[in-house]
């Protein structure tokens, strides 16, 4: 039994290894950003049902499975962007591409969390923590990534992340007065 243990150990250590040997490139940050998007829409399409008491607090549980998810695919995003080499012309192009396309989803999702201020109740706090660390880790996500894009994307993508943080702060602002 020991001698199994040790093998199976063995095997989860050396696919650890593997794993970590596998190195991240613009494929896997770009794959990660599509997972992001993925995410926040479920979010998004969650959040419409919170409402106030009882009733709606599955659903602001299931809001903050989701926000949890999301925050740890964001993270996994910035150990891949950080991990993997400079983009090059193509690579930046696609995620210059999708970070665009990004924009306009966490905005939406942003106003919809923020629109659910009331309903959310003693939960808010929660909701504007969740908020703030998620607004931290993409600025660390977005950081890592600009600094693997070509200098025409790294310069376009600033623009982006700085409108995605003023969604994040909108938001955030929506839950002061329940804080
Ligand atoms: C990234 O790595 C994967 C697997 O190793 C490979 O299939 C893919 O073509 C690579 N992408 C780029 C842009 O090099
Ligand atoms: C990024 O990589 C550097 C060196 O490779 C490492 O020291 C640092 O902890 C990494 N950061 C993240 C967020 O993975
Ligand atoms: C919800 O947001 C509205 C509009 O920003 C604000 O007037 C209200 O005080 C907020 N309520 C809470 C509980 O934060």
């Amino acid at each position: 039994m020991m001698h199994l243990s040790y093998i199976f150990s063995s095997l989860l250590l050396s696919g650890i290894q593997i794993t970590a040997c596998l190195a991240a490139n613009s494929t896997t940050v770009n794959a990660d950003i599509k997972s992001i998007s993925t995410l926040v829409t479920s979010l998004q399409d969650d959040v419409q049902y919170v409402a106030a008491g009882i009733s709606g607090l599955s659903w602001a549980l299931q809001v903050q499975q989701d926000a949890i998810a999301l925050d740890d695919m964001i993270n996994q995003g910035a150990k891949d962007a950080n991990a993997s080499a400079a983009f090059g012309g193509g690579g930046s192009l696609d995620i210059g591409l999708s970070l665009i396309s990004l924009e306009p989803t966490i905005t939406k999702t942003l106003q919809a969390v923020a629109a659910k201020n009331e309903s959310f109740g003693d939960l808010g706090i929660i909701v504007q923590y969740s908020l703030t660390q998620l607004k931290a880790d993409t600025d660390t996500f977005a950081n890592a990534v600009v600094a693997k894009l070509d200098s025409l994307e790294g310069g376009i993508a600033p623009g982006v992340i700085a409108s995605i943080d003023k969604a994040f702060e909108s938001a955030i602002a929506a839950y002061e007065n329940g804080a």
